[in-house]
């Protein structure tokens, strides 16, 4: 009854939203609302897809069925007791992550713990990310670069020599599966999984716990954590499911109409995070949203499918080739997808690209412009030509260079420069709780990245950081959460623009 009530609660507080801007979109849930709803969802998820694949080999079964279809269906069921396994786990690991937060918090140990198990986590995500990207380029280097016209056997679509570490390597791709499934069969998953994993607890670790600071900016939509965080969850889920059916849909067979709605499905959560979250975390969402289609890819299709492929072959039946076809279709979604996520993860280093009043467009033009750089590889190593692709792309890379440039304009009043005790003034206000030696700061405990406005000469020494952070891109103070005005920036620029002087 509650969670029913909570949904219907939220879709209203959606609706007034929509209906009123900015205005009465409070919500006073707490959490475990949230969570609540986000595991009901993936629990309904994964039961009506049991039931449906239960009823349908009941029915086979009844109809004196047997074959590939059947073979099909039965391994599909043994494979989501892995499934199963493998929510248990994540339950498990962010049971512990909670219970060592409950421990901390309040604490003077709070931001160091929390500092550690960001520093492992971000890590262990960038070791199994590297894993799991380099495995999928390597395999995607191999399927173009195949010989698949001289000296093969019969069973074989192609084969490849190659030389590395001081050794000769000789391979084989087999056209369907070979006639003995071998003993030893290496498989490919758990690097796409623990990415997942790994980011998701990232994910929560430095933009759910921390939410006033990262994910919320008031001066885009003043939204509680609580909301915030939900909208975080259930937007990654939903993403999932409807690229999931997008991808069964009969649409799945017009690769051009496909591309261009997928892109557009993407884009519009884009937008829809710009709208609700700090431009960083806006991003990151957006990343977050791709490397869970992603990981669902290998997850839910990808690796089931080869399960039921190696199980039809051991039955001594041959698999059905649907199932290796449904596995390629996501493993070529997630090789155009990978240099995006990749700028994306990145990207909060770079305040210029989700600072800027264009970032939904950058985001975008970088989005596409690195699909286009993907499709240039996969092109040569094909072996085929392809001279226009990268010009293209270095005039995109060019033109977002050029859109998201600062515009000058006069902000000085009377022509002046501003004297520097006012700058003096306004940096004591606005900056040194965080960025100073001794912060005051309920969150930062350390100055953030080591920067320090504690002497006047530090403040000249970072004039071109600050003109970039607190000017151009406004992305600090961080979540402007010391209220920094529109007239102290204009002052901040103008002394700038006068050469940063101290007298
Ligand atoms: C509430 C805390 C807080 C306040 C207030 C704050 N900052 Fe920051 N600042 C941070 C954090 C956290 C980072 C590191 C994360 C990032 O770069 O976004 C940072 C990073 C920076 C950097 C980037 C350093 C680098 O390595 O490039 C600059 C420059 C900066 N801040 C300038 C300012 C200025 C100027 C002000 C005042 C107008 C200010 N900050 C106010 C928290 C704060």
């Amino acid at each position: 009854m509650k969670l029913v009530a909570t949904f219907i609660f939220s879709l209203f507080n959606g609706l007034v939203w929509a209906e009123t801007g900015k205005e009465g979109f409070q919500t006073n849930f707490d959490v475990t609302n949230w969570i609540f709803i986000l595991i009901m969802l993936f629990v309904i998820y994964l039961t009506s897809g049991i039931l449906r694949q239960v009823l349908q080999t009941l029915k086979q079964r009844l109809k004196g069925k047997s074959g590939q279809e059947e073979v099909l269906l039965l391994t599909e069921i043994e494979d989501i007791g892995e499934q199963r396994r493998v929510f248990i786990y994540l339950g498990l690991m962010f049971l512990a992550l909670y219970g060592i937060y409950y421990f901390v918090e309040g604490t003077t140990w709070e931001a160091h713990v929390v500092e550690w198990l960001n520093l492992i986590v971000r890590w262990t995500h960038v070791v199994f990310g590297i894993a799991w990207i380099g495995a999928s380029f390597y395999f995607n280097f191999l399927e173009n670069a195949l010989n698949r016209k001289e000296g093969l056997r019969d069973e074989l679509a192609g084969n490849l020599w190659a030389i590395h570490g001081g050794g000769f390597y000789y391979l084989e791709k087999y056209k369907v599966a070979p006639k003995e499934i071998p003993k030893e069969l290496h498989w490919f998953k758990y690097e796409a999984y623990f990415t997942w994993l790994s980011g998701f607890t990232l994910l929560v670790i430095v933009y759910y716990l921390d939410a006033n600071v990262y994910l919320i900016d008031k001066s885009v939509l003043d939204i509680s954590p609580q909301s915030a965080v939900g909208i975080g969850l259930v937007s990654l889920a939903l993403g999932w499911l409807g690229y999931d059916m997008l991808c069964k849909s009969a649409l799945a067979k017009r690769q051009t109409l496909f591309w261009f709605i997928l892109f557009a499905f993407i884009a519009g959560f884009a937008w829809f995070f710009l709208q609700v979250f700090s431009p960083r975390a806006a991003y990151i969402h957006v990343g977050a949203l791709i490397g869970t289609m992603m990981a669902g890819n290998v997850f839910r299709v990808i690796i089931p499918s080869q399960k039921a492929m190696v199980n039809a072959a051991k039955r001594g039946g041959s698999p059905n080739p649907l199932l290796g076809k449904r596995a390629l279709q996501r493993s070529r979604h997630n090789n155009y997808l990978t240099l995006p996520v990749i700028f994306i993860m990145i990207s909060n280093h770079f305040p210029t690209t989700y600072g800027n009043e264009w970032n939904w467009f950058i985001l975008i033009g970088l989005s596409l412009t690195s699909v286009l750089v993907k499709h240039y590889l996969n092109v040569i190593e094909e072996g085929r030509k392809a001279v226009w692709i990268m010009p293209i792309a270095v005039v995109c890379m060019f033109g977002l260079t050029f859109i998201s440039a600062p515009r000058p304009k006069e902000v000085c009043k009377d022509g002046e420069a501003t004297k520097f005790e006012e700058v003096r003034l306004i940096v004591d206000q606005r900056c040194v709780q965080c960025h100073s030696e001794n912060p005051t700061d309920d969150t930062q405990k350390v100055p953030p990245n080591g920067v320090v406005f504690d002497k006047d000469e530090d403040i000249v020494a970072y004039a071109d950081r600050i003109l970039n952070r607190a000017v151009v891109t406004k992305t600090m103070p961080q979540a402007n959460k010391t209220e920094m005005t529109q007239e102290e920036r204009d002052a901040l620029q103008c002394w700038i623009d006068h050469g940063a002087k101290l007298k």
